[in-house]
Order: structure tokens, then C-alpha cells, then sequence
């Protein structure tokens, strides 16, 4: 897998699922993380949307409010919304696990993410961390039931596609299907995994998810920008993954979901 940070806002791309060109004019590349052995851990910390020192109000309640998302035993759909502290040091959290980990896998997930983030981040106000299996932003401001589209990275397989075309269309079709499915859920949980299979065989895997604090508006627009990154990032790929902080895609020529 190779991986690319996003370091370009996207708005207005996702009307462009043909107009790669125009669009790619909105990419650089930022960085090119090799393959890591192991779990890969990705963050942005949000340099533009204020720094708090250690020990001030703002790090208490955020360390507070994250050992309070990991340790809580009640949630058990992998959808965390918390919120702690008052006016200006108040700080709004959200958690989501991958629609098929287990509530206990999603806590320990949530907790090594909350770990690491606060020391990759030592002092941004708002930050994203992605794992495998679960995702965790904070922030200062209002993030509940707010649509963020811009994704954050892209990964993708090196290896092409055989037949790339047909290949290119299947997963389209496939990933718009599973958009519908996931945007209909409910406030719980926005989650579609299915497979499909080109005409030589060639299987494809793939899975889509919002944080179901959004609407079924919100998380179908947030997956349209999402699925039209695939010919920008992944064309021809055999796998890729666009994550965001609202909702993330992932699609593989073998089952990777539970
Ligand atoms: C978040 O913090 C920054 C910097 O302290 C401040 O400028 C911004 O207004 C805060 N946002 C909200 C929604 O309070
Ligand atoms: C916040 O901290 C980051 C890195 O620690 C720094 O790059 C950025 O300029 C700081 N922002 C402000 C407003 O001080
Ligand atoms: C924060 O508090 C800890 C423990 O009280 C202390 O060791 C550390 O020096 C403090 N850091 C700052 C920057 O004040
Ligand atoms: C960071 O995450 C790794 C797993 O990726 C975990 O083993 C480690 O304990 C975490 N660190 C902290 C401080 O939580
Ligand atoms: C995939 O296809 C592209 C474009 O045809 C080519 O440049 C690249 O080398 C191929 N990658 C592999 C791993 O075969
Ligand atoms: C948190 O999420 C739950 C479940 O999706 C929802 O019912 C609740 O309204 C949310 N709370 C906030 C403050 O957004
Ligand atoms: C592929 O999807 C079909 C339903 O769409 C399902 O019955 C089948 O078990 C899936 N195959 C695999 C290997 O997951």
C-alpha cells in the first residue's frame, strides 16, 4: 500500500467524477509513506485551528474526554459523540470503529488511538488519527452532525487491475451501491460492505461508512466525494482507500471485512 496525505481542500470536486484532470489540478503530493510493517497509523494535526499548551484546561478535558470514550462499556455500535469542559475549553470527540469490529476490539482501538494522538499532536486543538479499525477526531468546535468531506489520505495497492477498465466500472457501480445502502442507515450506524465480480473473474471487496451523526444527505454527499477520488488516487488499482473524517471507502480484490 502506498499513502498519500491530502493536503488540498476538495470542496467542489464531487461533481467531477469524469473530471479527474480538472480536479487533480487541486492534489500535490505531500508525503509518500512507504508500506509500514505492521498497523499503520495516520494523523493530521490541524496546525490552523488553534494550539493549547500541557497542563492548561483544553489538555485536561481532552485527556479526560478520551479515557472516557475508551473506557465506556455502554456503546456497543462502534459510534462514540463526547463532549467535555465548558465555553472555550470545551472539546467534542468522535469515535468510530469499522462496521464489523467487536465493541471490546473497538475500545482497545479508540484507546491506542487516543494514546497516540495526543503525542502526535501535542498541542492542536483539533486532530484526526486513523487506524484500521477505528478512527478518532477531536475539536474545539461544533463536529457533531457536521459534514467534513475533505478527505484527509488515499491509499492504494500498486498492482493494476487486470482488464482495467471493466474493473474501474464494476467497483464504480459497486461503491455507488454500497453508498445508498450506507446512507440509509440509521443514527447508530451508516456501514455497507458487498462484493462483486468482473466478467473474468477478477473479485472485488468493498466497504463504505459515514459517522452515522450524519444525515442520509450528508453521508451520501460525503461518500460522492469520496468514491470520485478512485480514478484521482486508485485508477487501475486492484485496492485503495479514501479516508475522511466523516466517512471512509475501501475497496480490495480479496474480503478484508469480518
Ligand atoms: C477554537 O480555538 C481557536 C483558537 O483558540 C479559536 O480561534 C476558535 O474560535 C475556537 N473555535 C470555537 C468554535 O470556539
Ligand atoms: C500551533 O502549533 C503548531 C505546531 O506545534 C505550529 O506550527 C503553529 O504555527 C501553531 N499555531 C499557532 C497559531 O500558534
Ligand atoms: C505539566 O504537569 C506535569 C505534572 O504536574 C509537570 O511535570 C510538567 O512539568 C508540567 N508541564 C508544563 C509545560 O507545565
Ligand atoms: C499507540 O498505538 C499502538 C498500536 O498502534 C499501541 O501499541 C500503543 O500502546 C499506543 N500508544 C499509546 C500511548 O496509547
Ligand atoms: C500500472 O499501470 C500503469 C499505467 O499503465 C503503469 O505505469 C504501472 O507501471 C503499472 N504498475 C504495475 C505495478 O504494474
Ligand atoms: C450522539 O449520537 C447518538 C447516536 O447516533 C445520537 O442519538 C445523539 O443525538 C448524538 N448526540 C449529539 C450531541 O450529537
Ligand atoms: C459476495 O456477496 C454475496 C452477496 O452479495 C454473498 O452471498 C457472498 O457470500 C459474498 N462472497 C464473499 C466471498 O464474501
Amino acid at each position: 500500500m502506498i499513502i498519500r496525505k491530502a493536503s488540498v481542500k476538495v470542496v467542489g470536486c464531487s461533481d467531477y467524477v469524469m473530471g479527474a484532470v480538472s480536479c487533480m489540478l487541486l492534489f500535490f503530493l505531500c508525503c509518500l509513506i512507504p508500506e509500514a510493517s505492521g498497523q499503520d497509523v495516520l494523523q493530521t494535526c490541524d496546525n490552523n485551528n488553534g494550539n493549547y499548551t500541557a497542563n492548561s484546561t483544553y489538555s485536561t478535558n481532552l485527556n479526560t474526554l478520551l479515557s472516557t470514550l475508551s473506557s465506556n462499556t455502554e456503546i456497543n455500535y462502534g459510534f462514540y459523540n463526547f463532549s467535555h469542559g465548558q465555553n472555550a475549553d470545551r472539546v467534542n470527540a468522535i469515535g468510530l470503529c469499522r462496521g464489523d469490529v467487536e465493541p471490546n476490539q473497538c475500545r482497545s482501538c479508540l484507546k491506542d488511538a487516543g494514546g497516540n494522538i495526543t503525542q502526535l499532536c501535542p498541542n492542536q486543538k483539533q486532530a484526526t488519527i486513523y487506524y484500521e479499525n477505528c478512527m478518532l477526531r477531536y475539536s474545539n468546535g461544533s463536529i457533531f452532525g457536521i459534514l467534513d468531506s475533505n478527505p484527509d489520505f488515499y491509499m492504494w495497492n500498486q498492482n493494476n487491475a487486470t482488464e482495467a477498465a471493466e474493473f474501474n466500472q464494476v467497483l464504480q457501480n459497486l461503491l455507488r451501491e454500497l453508498k445508498d445502502k450506507a446512507a440509509s442507515g440509521d443514527s447508530r450506524r451508516k456501514y455497507a460492505t458487498d462484493n462483486d465480480t468482473t466478467t473474468n473473474f477478477q473479485a472485488i471487496y468493498g466497504l463504505v461508512q459515514c459517522t452515522p451523526d450524519l444525515t442520509q444527505t450528508q453521508c451520501n454527499d460525503c461518500l460522492d466525494v469520496a468514491i470520485s477520488q478512485i480514478p484521482i488516487c486508485c485508477n487501475d488499482k486492484r485496492g485503495g482507500r479514501v479516508l475522511g473524517p466523516s466517512c471512509n471507502i475501501r475497496y480490495e480484490d480479496y474480503r478484508f471485512y469480518g
